[in-house]
């Protein structure tokens, strides 16, 4: 088609020129109507549906951060711990940027796990979502790798300790597991071989591949549409003449300025924590890693950020075999890659919790009650999991909060085993035929 041919720019407007012009070189109308002024979104979201869009800004907010902080931090294993204290200090706003990213990383774990507890309750991640889930798994495991690698970086004892027990359970892989460990260490040590390759991984890698899931999550979404609180399809009733679908409203204006909203509150409450509580009290950043790495001395008390203690609790629940800790590390895997399995477990014929029956509502409080406490025993070292058990019998040599803990991972692993029969056997009411508002 000749340049001059195509002319979609419609209405006055005083750069409908310029519009007209890269539009004949570049699909830019096209794209902005497919994505925003004519992708209709259903009309009763909810706020739970912030958290997509927040997940986006975390993502930007976490690069631009990250970029400044590359400007002035050094790679290099007698030069890490120094230059963020040199950032911290003497950079100026330098600390405001290093709070920014540090903060940033667990909120995005916050929204992103938030963006998950909403797909779980209206069944986002059933036909015809199947990929967009498994695209949202493969951004969530991206992003645990991306956090490992970044924590790392600022070679603090944390840092240092952190990624010795996370590589050492690579090495309980049966077999090749000790080859595997030196593979990802490059060394046999961890040691500054091991800082730079995180550090790649962790500026260029993975942020590239989150970039790229990210896209392929939008637009898996944009092809098959929105759920929706009720888990009914809007394109199921459509204007004969317009096919638009009733109950959806045009995502802009209407959902861009309800996202500024949910950006505004975010802000605010970001703002807050990293103003008055960076550290969030040892959750975000760990005394620990203020003290520069040392490998001639372990730490008492090593646990991970707050955002993987529910697996790294599993991890401590499940007892060596043949003093392996190799069962531990399977359990733990299979933990977080069996929410892959979801949209195949799940088989209710409702999707939205408002019309579950009381099985799958039961399970899915179960779960949640089990993931959060298991997060609170990862968080607590071994010796106040014994406190916790004072007073308490000890069931076969271990304190009470050991059998606690593997009795919620059992609870944890049971909400997806037991699936297929509580959803197929549950009492549901009547999903209605078009989104209640
Ligand atoms: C960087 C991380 C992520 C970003 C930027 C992101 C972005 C988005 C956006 C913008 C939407 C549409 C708005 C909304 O429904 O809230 C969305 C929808 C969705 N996302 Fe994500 N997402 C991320 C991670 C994940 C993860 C980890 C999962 C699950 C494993 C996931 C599963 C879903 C599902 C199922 C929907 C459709 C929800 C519905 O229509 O009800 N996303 N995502």
């Amino acid at each position: 088609m000749a340049a001059t041919e195509k002319s979609p720019v419609t209405g006055a407007g005083p750069f409908n020129g310029i519009l007209t012009w890269v539009d004949q070189r570049f699909p830019l109308v096209s794209l902005w109507k497919d994505h925003l002024s004519e992708y209709y979104a259903p009309k009763n979201f909810n706020f739970w549906y912030y958290f997509g869009s927040l997940a986006m800004l975390v993502l930007v907010i976490q690069i631009v951060s990250g970029i400044f902080l590359t400007m002035n931090y050094k790679p290099d294993a007698r030069e890490a711990f120094a230059s963020v204290e040199y950032i911290m200090r003497d950079v100026p706003a330098g600390w405001l940027i290093r709070y920014i990213h540090s903060t940033g990383a667990s909120m995005f774990f916050i929204v992103v796990y938030l963006h998950m507890v909403r797909g779980l309750l209206y069944g986002s991640y059933r036909r015809p979502r199947e990929l967009l889930w498994i695209f949202g798994m493969l951004i969530y495991l991206s992003l645990m790798a991306e956090a490992f690698f970044g924590y790392l970086l600022p070679w603090g004892q944390m840092s240092y300790w952190g990624a010795q027990v996370i590589i050492n359970l690579f090495g309980t892989v049966p077999f090749i597991g000790e080859a595997l460990a030196v593979w990802i260490r490059g060394d046999y040590n961890i040691s500054d071989v091991t800082l730079n390759r995180f550090f790649a991984l962790h500026v260029i890698a993975l942020p590239l591949v989150l970039l790229g899931l990210v896209a392929a999550h939008i637009m898996a979404l944009h092809e098959v549409g929105s759920n929706n609180p009720d888990g009914v399809e809007i394109k199921k009733h459509v204007d004969p003449v317009s096919r638009r679908p009733l109950d959806g409203i045009p995502f802009h204006p209407y959902y861009t300025v309800k996202d500024l909203m949910g950006v505004a509150v975010f802000l605010i409450v970001f703002s807050a924590i990293l103003f008055f509580s960076p550290e969030m009290n040892g959750y975000f950043l760990e005394a620990n890693n203020f003290i520069p790495a040392n490998p001639l001395k372990t730490p008492t008390h090593i646990a991970p950020v707050w955002y993987f203690t529910p697996y790294y609790a599993m991890l401590r629940a499940v007892p060596p075999l043949f003093s392996s800790q190799f069962p531990g590390v399977a359990v733990m895997g299979a933990a977080v890659l069996i929410f892959f399995a979801l949209p195949w477990l799940d088989r209710g014929r409702v999707k939205s919790i408002r019309y579950r029956g009381p099985r799958w509502k039961v399970a899915f409080a179960l779960f949640v009650v089990s993931f959060l406490f298991l997060g609170y025993l990862g968080v607590e070292d071994t010796t106040v999991l014994g406190q916790f058990g004072k007073g308490l019998p000890v069931v076969g040599g271990d304190y009470v909060a050991l059998w606690v803990a593997r009795v919620l991972t059992i609870v944890y692993f049971l909400f997806f085993a037991l699936m297929p029969w509580y959803t197929a056997n549950d009492k549901e009411k009547p999903e209605p035929e078009r989104v209640t508002w």
